[in-house]
């Protein structure tokens, strides 16, 4: 996709960023900076402007967005890690980045749904608080009105800073938050490591942003490729990656927030030697826009999203120094097969009696095979850390990660 031509007026957001710039010193920001704003700056980021922005008329989709059995089979893990605790009087499900509040529907229906019949799934119920913390303001508007029914009494919205250190009891989640998050980009250049900077054009009617590369903004960049044990400065001139420090930030807030339970991170991602792999030289920072993706952030700044893949292997890191306990990792398809996704694939294709049902049926079936599909959702990266539980699969079978299948 090309850059804005020279007679494009320049958006509010764009100005803003680059009057920022301006006042910066040197005249620039590292790009984590410029895509914070980007997608976060109040009103007018991408994340943060009134506007269609996931699902089939926006510019992604995401799982949820395939039907509810997604947030239905994650239910079913939540009720696992429920019975794993020891069936706790109260049980949080703390979800981060809940987007437009589907996964939260399709899994308090579900739960509540079930309450009715099942002794179990109603003691689960009872103890079931959900907790949302989203960092954008339109979407939380979003969830609240789509959430109305159980809004008083089981779903509240929170700031980081209103969770008490060490008070959470439950489950951590989120689905493709951390792809969401800022990333430093790194570029190598003559053996060394650079970081990139975004910076303004000298004449304004340009396309205003271009990039400039400099030493790293700060040590953490190279602390945190030295505890992967990636040394880029051995790779070929203008290989380029991101460094996801804000990734490390949140897992260090979510491990404190927590006293006893789980972190299950969904989202797509490698493990760091895919990640820093030398045939990966453009790094994996992509733009979504209207359903298709190119890699230039600086178009259309504000109304397209900008994403990177998540490092799992940094994450396992930082769970480790924050206290968490690094306890499986497995692929989204298999995770939800485990959970009973072949069995809705399977009552499905028995179902159909009449034409009608004919068509929902295979529109279903697609659905159900999206959300495993190896090439897209289905692999996705599923990591569970957990505190002061239970430590390895040995100990507990979790049901999502009973069945195991090709690393990725
Ligand atoms: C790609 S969307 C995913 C939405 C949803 N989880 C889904 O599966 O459809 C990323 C979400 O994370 C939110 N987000 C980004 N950074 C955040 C942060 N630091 N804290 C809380 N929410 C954040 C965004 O506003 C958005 O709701």
């Amino acid at each position: 996709m090309s850059s804005q031509s020279s007679d494009i007026k320049f958006s509010d957001l764009t100005t803003l960023i680059a009057t920022r710039i301006a006042a910066s010193p040197n005249q620039r920001v590292p790009f984590a900076v410029f895509m914070d704003w980007a997608l976060y700056e109040p009103e007018l980021g991408y994340y943060a402007a009134h506007r269609q922005k996931i699902g089939a008329g926006g510019d992604f989709v995401t799982s949820p967005h395939l039907g509810a059995d997604f947030g239905e089979l994650l239910a079913e893990q939540f009720l696992d890690f429920w019975r794993s605790l020891d069936r706790p009087a109260l049980f949080h499900l703390l979800e981060m980045g809940a987007g437009q509040g589907l996964i939260a529907k399709d899994v308090l229906h579900y739960l509540s749904d079930r309450a009715k019949t099942s002794a179990e799934y109603a003691a689960f119920w009872q103890a079931l608080q959900y907790i949302i913390v989203e960092k954008a303001a339109p979407l939380v508007q979003e969830q609240q009105f789509l959430l109305k029914a159980f809004a008083a009494d089981k779903v509240t919205w929170k700031q980081w800073s209103d969770i008490p250190a060490e008070s959470i009891v439950g489950c951590c989640f989120s689905n493709e938050l951390v792809d969401a998050f800022p990333v430093h980009l790194v570029e190598v250049q003559a053996g060394q490591l650079h970081e990139v900077y975004v910076t303004i054009e000298a004449d304004s009617s340009l396309p205003p942003f271009k990039e400039v590369l400099d030493m790293p903004s700060s040590p953490k960049l190279e602390v945190y490729l030295s505890a992967l044990g990636i040394d880029l400065t051995t790779y070929p001139n203008g290989y380029r990656s991101e460094v996801g420090l804000a990734a490390l930030d949140w897992l260090k807030t979510v491990a404190q927030k927590l006293s006893r339970g789980y972190v299950l991170t969904i989202d797509y991602g490698h493990t760091a030697a895919q990640y820093y792999s030398p045939q990966r030289d453009r790094g994996t920072l992509q733009c979504y826009y209207q359903q298709s993706h190119h890699n230039d952030p600086y178009w259309n700044i504000g109304h397209q999203d900008l994403t990177a893949h998540v490092n799992f292997t940094a994450l396992e890191q930082q769970g480790t120094r924050c206290g968490l306990e690094n306890i499986a990792f497995t692929q989204q398809g298999l995770f939800l097969m485990a959970l009973g996704l072949g069995d809705r694939i399977y009552a499905n294709t028995s179902a159909n009696t009449t034409a009608s049902d004919l068509v929902q049926s295979l529109r279903r079936r697609d659905a159900l095979h999206g959300l495993m599909n190896p090439l897209g959702l289905g692999g996705f990266g599923v990591l569970l850390q957990g505190k002061s539980t239970v430590s390895s699969l040995r100990e507990y079978p979790f049901k999502g990660f009973t069945v195991s299948g090709a690393a990725f």
